[in-house]
């Protein structure tokens, strides 16, 4: 069931929001979680409560249209795979400047029904059934021009079925193995000094993963360290190999971790070390709201 957003409500949470990067205060704001890229804000109205999607600030009405129409082209493509996503919907409102402050929303789903929180409290015939269930949608769903980040807290379990809630970034390549994501705007909140390196060296290697079965699980199976849930990965590697031609090791496990934790680690230090910059030399508004550190 898809479903209106409240315009006036969202109007109000921008509005929070900003005052908030002004402020660099954000205690009035409801976070729902929080990712590698984006804060998630809960946002209650007379509808019901939403989960909603901050996306990087669109310079132009053209880029914002090309996102729009990339989100729609993933959300369908993956449920034509099978996959059962949430109902998300752009809302956005532009700036006198022209530029485009833009939410994927979705309705709050069940916090204790996220799948990473699930793996910590469920039994063990629901954690292999889980997984068998997983494996499935990500076969079906994946293909050389259409990917999946599909670790563990972007599932939720509802009404018995995995519902897949993390659709901000639309992973497909073009013919020609391309990145189709605006991958310059959704960069944009690393420091500058970096951007340019990172998209011509990193795009590919961070993004290859996501197209083919064997990275998304083996991105899978190392985000578990994360989640300190790595005493699952013997048990899941035994079922997902069943399934792969090239079995996985718990050692191409463990050190897919170190790296992938390294880089993000990286990130986000120097994201840190942008935000002062911005604040203490410039004494600018830093446009983004960063997560707090987390350990890993
Ligand atoms: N519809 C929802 N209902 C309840 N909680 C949600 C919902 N969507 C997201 N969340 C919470 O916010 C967290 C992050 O959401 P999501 O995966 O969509 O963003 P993200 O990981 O920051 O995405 P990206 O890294 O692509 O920016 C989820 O793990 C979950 O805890
Ligand atoms: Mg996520």
């Amino acid at each position: 069931m898809s479903f209106t957003v409240p315009h006036d409500e969202l109007a109000q949470l921008e509005d929070r929001v900003r005052a908030a990067l002004r402020t660099r205060d954000d205690s009035a704001l409801d976070v729902l979680g929080y990712g590698e890229v984006s804060l998630v804000l809960r946002l209650e109205s007379g509808d019901g409560a939403f989960a909603c999607k901050r996306l990087p600030v669109f310079p132009d009405g053209g880029r914002f249209e090309r996102y729009e129409e990339s989100l729609r082209e993933y959300l369908r493509r993956l449920g034509d795979n099978g996959l059962d996503v949430a109902d998300t919907e752009l809302w956005h409102t532009r700036l006198p400047s022209g530029r485009i402050t833009a939410y994927c929303v979705q309705r709050e789903l069940p916090a204790h029904r996220l799948c990473s929180r699930l793996l910590h409290t469920e039994d063990d015939i629901w954690i292999k059934d889980f997984f068998s269930r997983f494996l499935d949608r990500v076969e079906r769903a994946v293909e050389p021009t259409l990917g999946l980040d599909a670790q563990a807290n972007n599932w939720m379990d509802v009404g018995g079925e995995l519902v897949y809630i993390d659709v901000t970034t639309p992973l497909m390549r073009d013919a020609r193995n391309r990145e189709r994501l605006d991958v310059r705007l959704f960069f944009s909140s690393l420091p500058w000094f970096l951007r340019d390196a990172v998209r011509v060296s990193m795009t590919k290697s961070i993004f290859d993963k996501f197209y083919e079965t064997r990275g998304v699980l083996l991105d899978f199976l190392g985000n578990l360290y994360k989640e300190r849930l790595h005493e699952l990965v013997p048990a899941f590697l035994e079922q997902a190999n069943a399934r792969l031609s090239r079995p996985i090791t718990v050692e191409e496990v463990a050190a897919y971790y170190r790296d992938d934790a390294r880089m993000w680690e990286l990130i986000q230090r120097l994201r840190q070390a942008d935000r002062f910059w911005h604040h203490r030399i410039r004494r600018r508004t830093y446009p983004f709201l960063l997560p707090p550190r987390v350990e890993r």
